[in-house]
């Protein structure tokens, strides 16, 4: 058995050492320092995690590195605009609203709404909660994330 394995992260393939039984989750922080995805319950319940796979949320601290191979990964780093870095319409829109108080859940909640606005370009309210309803928001910042969101779509 080979020692390392390759992911496809942001865009660029990334030769990485085998994780055995490490999670997506703590391979993109520990390993290749991509801090923006959260550990939150752990239990893929919370949705703080969230990253995209092939473009659909996926819960980064249930899912088995090893099983993201030969898929797209994208973290909220890679949202970002290359190369320049300039904040993606989602992430603009969650600063202008005031789309996070604690900010521990804005990664969930951006990466989900990044993948709801690209499958449903002008999503209704009852949409946008439909999308955001398994990602938790201890802080009650729930007005803010809906209006963030639907200023994206603007
Ligand atoms: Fe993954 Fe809560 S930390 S869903």
């Amino acid at each position: 058995m080979t020692n390392t394995f390759e992911l496809t992260v942001n865009g660029t393939a990334r030769l990485l050492q085998h994780p055995g039984d490490r999670t997506l989750l703590d391979v993109l922080r520990d390993e290749l320092g991509l801090k923006g995805a959260k550990y939150g319950c752990g239990k893929g319940q919370c949705g703080a995690c969230t990253v995209l796979i092939d473009g659909a949320p996926a819960r980064a601290c249930v899912l088995r590195a090893k099983r993201a191979a030969g898929h797209d990964i994208t973290t909220l780093e890679g949202l970002a605009d290359r190369p320049t870095g300039a904040l993606c319409v989602v992430q603009k829109a969650f600063l202008e609203c005031e789309g996070a108080q604690c900010g521990y859940c804005l990664n969930g909640m951006v990466m989900t709404a990044s993948a709801l606005l690209r499958n449903n370009p002008s999503p209704t309210r009852e949409d946008i909660r439909l999308a955001l309803r398994h990602n938790l928001c201890r802080c009650g910042a729930h007005v803010e994330i809906i209006a963030s969101v639907e200023r994206a779509a603007e």
